[in-house]
């Protein structure tokens, strides 16, 4: 085996790149709960890849073909219908697993310097991962499939001037028809997996130049021992290897709970009026996307002229680029940060989780009402976060990690 290995490192830095990013990468020794996320993220980006492929081998991109051709992987395909629950259940827990690292990037202040790049590679990550899932879903061809994609392309066309040039473009017909999903097929099969793919490493890449930041926000290089090893970091393998399989397990027992007893979660993973053929002549009374794009739907319908609401839509994912230069408090980790930004980000996270719950249901006037209320605390968040953080009243923070 150790020939085999040299003869491999003599002609690939085989054994260099498992010490440099696995065995001699050191990671900060008080990891928690939150630090699961990253991991998971890969390893649901596998499944995600791994069971569409299997998809892809009995599904037809073809509007006439594609319904009946889901149906046909649910009832004929020897374990079709597992390999398509494993993938609808996948792209909810995508989302879920991308929240909670997302939500650690806020807590301990990850995103801040020398980390702004490796933020920015995350969130070109989660617009590519919602472009992903909307085109995904599409592809059953079912009345939400159809509508939500009449919906959704139908913003571009609230453009002015182009707007309507735009929308033809992107559908490739007047309408959403086979041009679009034949267009949408290809982007989600190979063009945004790749774009994901390239994007994932490169985000690793930014991590490790710069090493991971901790619950403490405390820069563990700084504190080095003779031979320069971080006094407060421990070898990534086999240490955070072992932690991060103990998640993995928790994480495949909860999401076979949902592929075997829940696979529609109760219309929140898959929506009833999918299983129903796309009819461009019958409109569903109510459409609603799945519920990780629920807030940004929220926030779309709570203004009431359509380009605004467009652009304030995509002013909140905007923002979000921009939080590294938005938070300029030096302290990173919210242990050592005050009262006003704890109860900004409570306040920020139940905007957030409300908005989810109002893009869910129906356009009433108190719905409507409380999307808007909910909005503008979304964006108070990060204007209160500009102005308090600065010269925010911190605590003092310790030299070396706490347990
Ligand atoms: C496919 C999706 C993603 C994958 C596979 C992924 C992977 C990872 C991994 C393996 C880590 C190191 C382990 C950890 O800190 O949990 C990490 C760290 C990080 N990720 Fe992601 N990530 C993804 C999406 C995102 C997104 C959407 C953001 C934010 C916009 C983001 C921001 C960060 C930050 C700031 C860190 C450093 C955290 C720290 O050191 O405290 N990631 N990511």
């Amino acid at each position: 085996m150790s020939s085999l290995l040299g003869w491999i490192d003599d002609r690939f830095p085989l054994t260099k790149m498992w010490n440099e990013h696995l065995a001699q990468y050191y990671a900060p020794k008080n990891f928690n709960f939150w630090y699961f996320f990253g991991s998971l993220a890969l390893m649901v980006l596998v499944i995600q890849i791994i069971s569409g492929i299997f998809l892809t081998m009995h599904y037809k991109p073809d509007s006439h073909l594609a319904f009946g051709s889901v149906e046909f992987i649910m009832r004929d395909v020897p374990y079709g219908w597992l390999i398509r629950y494993i993938h609808t259940t996948g792209a909810s827990a995508f989302f879920v697993v991308v929240y909670l690292h997302m939500f650690r990037a806020l807590l301990y202040g990850s995103f801040k310097k020398p980390r702004e790049l490796l933020w920015l590679f995350g969130m070109f990550i989660y617009l590519a991962l919602m472009a992903e899932a909307f085109m995904g879903y599409l592809l059953p061809w079912g009345q939400m499939s159809y509508w939500g994609a009449q919906v959704i392309t139908s913003l571009f066309g609230a453009i002015p001037v182009i707007g309507n040039d735009l929308l033809t473009w992107i559908r490739g017909d007047f309408v959403i028809g086979d041009a679009t999903l034949n267009r949408f097929f290809a982007l989600h099969v190979i063009a945004l997996p790749l774009v994901l793919i390239f994007l994932v490493i490169a985000h690793i890449l930014a991590l490790h130049e710069v090493g991971s930041n901790n619950p403490d926000g405390i820069e563990i290089k700084k504190n080095k021992d003779a031979n320069g090893i971080p006094l407060d970091g421990i070898p990534f393998h086999p240490y955070y290897t072992v932690k991060d399989i103990v998640g993995v397990v928790v994480f495949l027992f909860f999401f076979a709970i949902v592929i075997f007893y829940i696979p529609a979660g109760g219309g929140f993973l898959l929506e009833d009026n999918n299983f129903i053929p796309a009819n461009a002549l019958k409109t569903p009374a109510e459409i609603s996307p799945l519920w990780y794009f629920t807030p940004f739907y929220a926030i779309l319908r709570a203004v009431p002229d359509k380009l605004l609401g467009v652009g304030t839509m995509g002013a909140s994912i905007v923002i979000l680029f921009l939080l590294p230069w938005i938070d300029r408090c030096k302290v990173k980790s919210i242990r050592y940060r005050s009262a006003i930004y704890k109860v900004n980000l409570t306040i920020f996270i139940i905007s957030f989780g409300a908005l989810a719950y109002l893009g869910m249901h129906p356009v009433t006037l108190t719905n409507t009402m409380l999307s808007r209320l909910f909005s503008f605390l979304y964006f108070a968040f990060f204007i209160v976060l500009f102005i308090t953080s600065k010269n925010e009243s911190t605590k003092p923070v310790p030299d070396r990690v706490t347990s």
